[in-house]
């Protein structure tokens, strides 16, 4: 299964960087795959630990991928390290494995603490979308107009019914950065 979490990693002189990934649950282990060229990978293979933040602030998935890294951020409890301060839970990680990859490489990581923040409160169909939204604004480079549009506008449903304050900043912060691509890639060429 995977799972949409946040990455909070950092480099030995203590810059932390923040990072939606979809990882995999495996029970006892997590695999993250991040694409080269990758700050999270960069850092997990330089100081072996990671932190999974689960959370149901979307801003955080818009912004990441919007230039907006500026989430509040607290210190870790076993390893010396930060998560989201806002997060949910959150699960300390250990790089245990490591498989090079010239496009994808697969770091398999142990959980070495866990804890709990705040209640889940249910989901919300207006989060999906943000989180779908998001993985399009990931993929705008190598996506048709055509599925952009057709999905947006079927993702936009979830927003117009269901969304709370933060969703719609979410979405706006998203929706203006494909406004912007649009207008300097007029008629990209790609996959389907
Ligand atoms: C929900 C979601 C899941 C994502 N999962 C991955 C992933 O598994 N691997 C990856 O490389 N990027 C993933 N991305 C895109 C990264 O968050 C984004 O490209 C980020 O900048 C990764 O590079 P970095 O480690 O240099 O920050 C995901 C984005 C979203 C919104």
């Amino acid at each position: 299964m995977i799972r949409e979490i946040v990455i909070t990693s950092w480099n030995n002189a203590g810059r932390t960087h923040i990072a939606p990934m979809g990882i995999h649950d495996q029970g006892r282990q997590y695999l993250v795959m991040p694409f080269k060229p990758s700050t999270t990978l960069d850092n997990i293979l330089e100081t072996g630990y990671a932190v999974m933040n689960c959370t149901d602030d979307v801003r955080i998935y818009a912004g990441c991928l919007t230039g907006r890294r500026d989430f509040a951020l607290c210190n870790t409890e076993r390893i010396a390290g930060k998560r989201l301060a806002g997060a949910l839970a959150h699960t300390e990680l250990k790089l245990v494995r490591y498989e090079e990859d010239g496009q994808r490489p697969r770091l398999y990581c142990e959980a070495v603490h866990e804890a709990s923040h705040q209640t889940f409160r249910g989901f919300n169909r207006a989060q999906f979308s943000v989180l779908e939204a998001a993985i399009l604004v990931s993929r705008l480079h190598l996506l048709p107009w055509k599925k952009i549009e057709t999905e947006i506008e079927y993702l936009r449903i979830g927003v117009d019914k269901t969304a709370g304050e933060r969703e719609l900043e979410a979405w706006h912060w998203l929706m203006q950065r494909i406004d912007e691509f649009r207008k300097t890639h007029p008629e990209p060429a790609g996959v389907s």
